[in-house]
């Protein structure tokens, strides 16, 4: 049967940029790539993470950067397609989350959150979308969360930002999947990395780092749309999904508690 996606299953010489690769899935999955041969850049803005991240990979090529910073994911960008000539794939995992209720929330820190979640996405996809169309081959990974499939407290800043980016995938998938590239989005649940450490909740089928980035590179190699894992935990969120709103918002807060 014809797959949504290429397969990627031979990672050798491959050329992979990872944004947001100096803790979590982004680095597990960046060592995870470079032990099965890819080429690995990564990118983030603590750089001695970053060098750390880099020895375990067997020497990836560093590139520190801030994505909020208007211009520097295009920058750096230029920098890695004049020493490569291109990327096979880019994977957009850099991300923020900072557990807050509606009344928390300010406009700053909403456009910070969405900043790096969201806008971030933008500017990196539109730096590198021309160069693989004129190429006629490579890929983009982005990396969303089960949190932007409905509304969920305590994500009133993180929710937005994940939905637009399944969104942002679908579209990119429409767009570019006809002329040669491929397009995948990641949905998460729970993961145990940096970013859910200050969930004070018990986390619902959490898993590692590493079987995080197992399941992404079995998702790459199987041709697939949407890689969501572990499926026992994002099958019935995507369950949820259809439910309509009156049962939907009881459910959630008998759950949740909030
Ligand atoms: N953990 C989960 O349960 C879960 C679930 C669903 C989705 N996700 C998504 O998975 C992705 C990776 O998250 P994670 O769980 O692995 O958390 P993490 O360990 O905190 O990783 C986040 C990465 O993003 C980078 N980053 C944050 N702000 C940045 C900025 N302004 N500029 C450049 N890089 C920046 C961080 O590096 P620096 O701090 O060094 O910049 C880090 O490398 C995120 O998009 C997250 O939303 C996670």
């Amino acid at each position: 049967m014809a797959t949504l996606n290429p397969r990627i299953r031979d990672w050798r010489d491959k050329r992979v940029w990872l944004i947001g690769a100096s803790s979590g899935i982004g680095a597990a999955l960046a060592e995870r790539l470079a032990a099965a041969g890819a080429r690995v850049a990564i990118s983030a803005r603590r750089e001695a993470r970053l060098r750390a991240v880099a020895a375990r990979c067997g020497g990836a090529r560093v590139l520190p950067i801030d994505v909020t910073e208007c211009g520097r994911l295009a920058s750096a960008w230029d920098a890695l397609r004049g020493e490569w000539g291109g990327a096979d794939l880019v994977v957009f995992c850099a991300g923020s989350f900072h557990p807050r209720r509606s009344w928390e929330m300010t406009a700053e820190s909403a456009r910070a959150t969405l900043t790096v979640n969201q806008l971030a996405v933008f500017d990196g996809v539109s730096a590198v979308v021309p160069t693989m169309l004129a190429a006629g081959c490579g890929g983009l990974v982005l990396v969303s969360s089960v949190a932007g499939y409905r509304g969920l407290p305590q994500a009133v800043e993180y929710g937005p930002g994940k939905a637009a980016l399944i969104n942002l995938a679908e579209i990119l998938y429409l767009d570019l999947a006809p002329r040669g590239l491929g397009v995948w989005l990641v949905d998460p649940g729970f993961v145990d990395t940096p970013l859910t450490a200050r969930n004070e909740f018990p986390m619902p089928a959490l898993i590692s780092a590493d079987a995080a980035a197992d399941e992404i590179v079995a998702g790459l190699a199987s041709g697939k749309f949407e890689i969501h894992f572990p499926k026992r935990f994002t099958r019935v969120l995507k369950l949820l999904r259809l439910l309509p709103y009156r049962w939907y918002f009881p459910l959630v807060r008998r759950s949740t508690g909030l």
